[in-house]
């Protein structure tokens, strides 16, 4: 905002300075008053005395409410922080509410330190870190953010006591020139009241002989540089009487400061090693500096928000939100955040499965029965129907999908392996798929495989990636989910599972995918696929092939489709880089492993039965075991199927598909996902829980 002064007598210049020393005084001379209550020495207390002494604070202690009222009465401190952490010592609250009896203390800053992060009665919380540079980082943030705006309050209260005491004649108007502020001096001596002005244009500059032709232009072109004019012209006053005056317009950008809050912020952060977050924060910083003050205050939203950890992460409320969203974001979204709840229990891992010598395989891809050749033969339509395929190959989908998948885009050639290699390859990766999971059979690693090809045919996918990405794509979709337990990363790590503690409860199940499909490829050359390829090739595919796999892990699905649509936005020619590649690669996985509700109908609705039916035994499970339920909505007993579905269209579907479909081109999809949302809200109005309408 930019308003300025007119001051209709040279002498009122002394004000403006009166004002800035005074301004300078207050924010420069008092050194910040600290008041610390605890009612025992601990390291958090000693935390905040250190810090106040680095920051040159005054700090005073006191352990009991009287102490500390009695102690501000006398010192009206900037500050206090009061110990909030145990109820047992004093009423921290009453404390507050003491002193915000007091008179004085409208401008004082009260900090409460609490255990963890709760809505309490304090506007502002300290969570207990005794760690001194983070007490002294608090109290830095506090000195420039809070107790310097209530300075400024102060400093304001007194700035228009003074010019209600003034005898120069003094007016306050907006950028566009209407009068906020007149003081008593202004309505003496040109005889209006304030209430006839304030909200009211600027009186004009009469047009008067007296004054020069050009003298309204000069004072607007000034004023609009950011420049002060001081002058002599005529005024008329209310009685029509003209009358001569000295006067000084002075224009003020922002808020009256130049300097802003952000030196300590700066400081801050050049303490840390140079993330690129930290060098994006600095920039932000830096150019705060001489931005004005709404651009500045949205950098500082902005910044707030790149400061947080969970940048790609909706927040979602705890309250009021569906249940169904509330189960799938905290079963599928969260990893060891739900603990043990009491008895441990020890997730028991299968040995993975070594090659079955006795299994009967096609030697070759011209030996496939034609009953299964001929369920393959549409495999390149986004319409193919992978349950036939499941039955035709009495459970080994994958195997045959994948030798007709692989040979259809030259994987062997590229590999330059044997065909033998790869049909060993994908009968052991199959093995190791448990075929008693309802969900994550090798019929889903089938699926998705499909669901990579198809994408991979795509126009601007094959524009955007090489040959390699298109070998590593089709790898990591057969191997995606191998060795799944059935159960999703949040129950092994409520179960205390071996493979929870091997990962640290991080990414569990797509680290343990990725592992083992190395591990089983590489450990035998019967069906080691890369065997004949170079050391730094083998290297790169197996890094890509790495970075799909993890991509699948839901906790990580916000910050992969926005970094997605967030390269999509940038011209075509950035799509070239190295970067984006890998961002196309783990949107196409991720859309090819949750693409189910963009299949047919039929399809649709077959797979939605068996991943309900997969969470309802893990349920079960839970509850046999005495384990937190980490999905109650999927409780066979009461679960509403159609409204599971709607909610996982709602929150993980329609925005990524709608972005891949943008960059993909995929109107059928689009169009299944329509029907299926609509088949699934048919049915959930007409109150029905099953995936079926009952026969009429
Ligand atoms: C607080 O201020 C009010 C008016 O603002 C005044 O009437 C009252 O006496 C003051 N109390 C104290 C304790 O100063
Ligand atoms: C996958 O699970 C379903 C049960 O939901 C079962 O009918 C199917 O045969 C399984 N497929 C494989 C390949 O194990
Ligand atoms: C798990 O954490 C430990 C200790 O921080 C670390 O040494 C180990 O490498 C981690 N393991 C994985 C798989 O991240």
């Amino acid at each position: 905002m930019c308003s300025f002064f007119t001051t209709l007598h040279l002498l009122t210049v002394v004000i403006i300075d009166v004002f800035c020393l005074y301004y300078d005084m207050c924010l420069a001379m008092s050194l910040l008053q600290v008041l610390l209550v605890f009612a025992k020495e601990d390291s958090q207390s000693n935390g905040f005395c250190w810090a106040c002494e680095k920051a040159n604070f005054r700090c005073s202690m006191a352990r009991t409410p009287e102490s500390a009222l009695e102690c501000f009465l006398e010192k009206h401190h900037d500050l206090v922080i009061i110990d909030h952490r145990h109820s047992r010592h004093f009423d921290a609250e009453a404390l507050c509410r003491s002193i915000r009896a007091v008179n004085s203390s409208e401008n004082t800053v009260i900090v409460a330190v609490v255990k963890r992060y709760v809505i309490s009665f304090f506007l502002f919380r300290y969570v207990e870190n005794a760690n001194m540079m983070a007490c002294y980082n608090e109290l830095l943030q506090l000195e420039h953010g809070e107790v310097r705006a209530q300075f400024k309050l102060r400093a304001g209260n007194a700035i228009f006591t003074a010019l209600e005491q003034s005898q120069e004649a003094i007016e306050i108007t907006s950028e566009d020139q209407v009068i906020q502020y007149v003081n008593p001096a202004y309505e003496s001596i040109m005889g209006y009241q304030q209430g006839e002005l304030i909200g009211k244009e600027i009186i004009e500059v009469p047009k008067s002989e007296k004054n020069k032709p050009d003298l309204l232009e000069t004072i607007n072109s000034c004023i609009r540089k950011g420049k002060e004019w001081q002058g002599i012209y005529y005024a008329k006053k209310k009685n029509g009487d003209s009358i001569q005056q000295n006067v000084k317009i002075t224009p003020v950008i922002g808020q009256g400061g130049s300097q802003r809050r952000h030196s300590s912020m700066a400081r801050i952060h050049s303490m840390t090693i140079e993330a690129p977050i930290t060098k994006v924060i600095n920039i932000i910083n830096a150019a705060q500096e001489s931005s004005p003050m709404p651009v500045a205050e949205a950098l500082d939203r902005v910044l707030e928000i790149l400061r947080t950890t969970e940048l790609y992460s909706p927040q979602l409320g705890t309250k009021d939100e569906d249940p169904h969203t509330n189960d799938l974001v905290g079963g599928l979204m969260t990893d060891g955040l739900r603990r043990l709840s009491g008895n441990e229990y020890i997730f028991s891992t299968k040995q993975p499965h070594h090659l079955p010598s006795h299994l009967t395989t096609p030697l070759s891809l011209n030996d496939i029965p034609p009953r299964i050749a001929q369920t393959m033969e549409n495999e390149d339509s986004w319409d193919f129907d992978i349950f036939n395929l499941e039955a035709a190959t009495l459970k080994r989908p994958l195997t045959y999908l994948g030798l007709k998948i692989f040979s259809r885009f030259g994987v062997c050639e590229f590999l330059n392996c044997p065909e033998a290699t790869l049909r060993s390859w994908l009968q052991v990766i199959e093995a190791n798929y448990h075929s008693s999971n309802s969900y994550h059979n090798s019929t889903h690693a089938a699926d998705v495989l499909h669901a990579t090809a198809y994408f991979l045919c795509k126009e601007r996918v094959k524009q955007s990636l090489d040959p390699i990405d298109e070998v590593a794509a089709l790898i990591a979709a057969t191997v995606h989910d191998v060795d799944h337990p059935g159960r999703t990363n949040s129950f092994l790590c409520n179960a205390g599972s071996e493979l929870a503690i091997l990962y640290n409860d991080t990414a569990v199940l797509e680290s343990h995918h990725a592992a083992l499909a190395f591990q089983i490829t590489t450990r035998d050359d019967k069906c080691n696929i890369f065997k004949n390829i170079e050391r730094n090739e083998y290297r790169t595919l197996r890094q890509a092939i790495i970075d799909m796999v993890l991509a699948t892990e839901m906790t990580k699905h916000f910050e992969h489709v926005n970094k997605f649509v967030n390269s999509i936005n940038k011209p075509l020619a950035a799509l070239e880089e190295n970067g984006n590649r890998i961002l196309v690669k783990r949107m196409l996985i991720k859309c090819a492993d949750i693409s189910n509700p963009c299949r047919p109908q039929e399809l649709c609705i077959e797979w939605a039965g068996r991943i309900s039916e997969e969470y309802f035994a893990q349920t079960d499970e839970e509850k046999r075991q005495g384990l937190p339920v980490v999905m109650p909505v999927f409780d066979r007993n009461t679960c509403s199927i159609p409204k599971s579905q709607i909610s996982f269209i709602d929150y993980f579907i329609t925005d990524m598909f709608d972005a891949w479909d943008a960059f993909a081109d995929l109107p059928n999809l689009m169009q299944h996902l329509d029907n299926n949302f609509k088949y699934w809200k048919g049915l959930d109005e007409r109150k029905l829980h099953s995936l079926r309408p009952p026969p009429e």
